[in-house]
């Protein structure tokens, strides 16, 4: 079982309509590969996780690598894990905050999570992010 965590940057902003249109497909794609996660959105920036088989979330991960809504991926994080962080969701998604583009890589991730009150999710993702800062 693997976690993956990566942020990019979308090419321009989503319309609500079309980020829908993409979980409403990652939903499907994500259910059948026992893959779940989550996207958090703040301003052109994503902020992703991905947990699952870990043949499940290369594949998956390469698929998403290559989407021309984004560039820039930059992967935080990618480990073993014993159990699911995010098993809730086939794929959940949260609004996040605006980070400046000028800010070191773990001061984007706090300023994305900044409006995630669930005190799990914030230890999460800022665990991750002091643990690429570190590497
Ligand atoms: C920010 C972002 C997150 C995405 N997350 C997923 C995901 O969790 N699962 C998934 O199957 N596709 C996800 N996609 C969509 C894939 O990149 C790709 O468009 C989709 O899987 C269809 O791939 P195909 O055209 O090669 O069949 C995401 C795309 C973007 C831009």
């Amino acid at each position: 079982m693997k976690r993956l965590l990566y942020i990019s940057t979308a090419r321009s902003i989503l319309p609500p309509s079309e980020l829908d249109e993409l979980l409403t497909k990652s939903r499907k794609a994500n259910a059948m590969a026992d893959i779940t996660g989550l996207l958090v959105v703040g301003g052109r920036r994503f902020l992703q996780v991905l947990e699952g088989p870990d043949e499940a979330v290369a594949e998956t991960y390469v698929r998403i690598s290559r989407d021309p809504r984004h560039v820039a991926l930059v992967k935080l994080h990618d480990k073993e894990v014993p159990i699911r962080a995010f098993g809730s969701w086939a794929m959940g998604c949260e609004q996040g905050g605006v980070a400046s583009a000028s800010a070191s890589l773990e001061e984007q991730v706090y300023a994305i999570i900044a409006p995630i009150t669930d005190p799990t999710l914030r230890a999460y993702f800022m665990g991750f992010a002091e643990t690429h800062t570190r590497m």
